[in-house]
């Protein structure tokens, strides 16, 4: 059954946050190389429009890591489940993140890239959901500080649908 959403930011609002965050990391990274690394699945749709008005050399690589299943409730330690391509090894690497709940998966995640020895290790996120959080984790860019409420769209998704809603809506119960 199709279950109605509730629009908590807009196409609109979404856009105009990720075109600020695309300004200060190229101001911040400017005359260096910036590399991406996506977390998949839901990182992409936020990482492509990031990455398209970033004005620095930018490359990109892809991680699948898990610490959710289909349901709404986060496990306590994080899988890898698709690995880099490329070393980070001297890179100035910006890890971008859909959303940050418990911290449970950047955490974990930080402390696995850090010891791989890059240059620099920064972390954006679209959302921030502190209400939840259990891991000490802080992100270096945020989008939006949200409630506590399961959201999807922009890349998020639940039980992998929804994904491709142009907003960040919130699933009514
Ligand atoms: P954390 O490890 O608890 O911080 O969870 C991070 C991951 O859980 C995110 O990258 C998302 O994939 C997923 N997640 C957390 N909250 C939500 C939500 O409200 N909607 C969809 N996915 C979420
Ligand atoms: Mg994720």
């Amino acid at each position: 059954m199709e279950k109605q959403i509730d629009v908590m930011i807009s196409e609109e609002e979404v856009d105009a946050k990720v075109c600020e965050l695309a300004e200060q990391i190229s101001k911040d990274y400017a005359g260096k190389e910036l590399h991406m690394v996506v977390i998949l699945k839901g990182s992409v749709f936020f990482a492509c429009e990031l990455a398209k008005r970033i004005t620095v050399p930018v490359t990109l690589d892809f991680m699948s890591v898990s610490s959710y299943g289909d349901g709404m409730v986060s496990a306590g330690k994080i899988t890898v489940k698709k690995e880099l391509d490329e070393d980070i090894c001297g890179k100035n690497v910006l890890i971008v993140e859909d959303i940050v709940d418990s911290g449970n998966t950047l955490f974990h995640l930080k402390k696995l890239l850090l010891a791989r020895n890059p240059e620099t290790l920064k972390i954006v996120t679209l959302l921030d959901k502190p209400d939840r959080r259990t891991a000490d984790v802080e992100t270096d860019y945020c989008g939006f500080v949200i409630p506590d409420r399961f959201v999807v769209g922009y890349g998020l998704d639940w039980a992998q649908k929804y994904r491709n809603l142009p907003y960040v809506g919130v699933v009514q119960e």
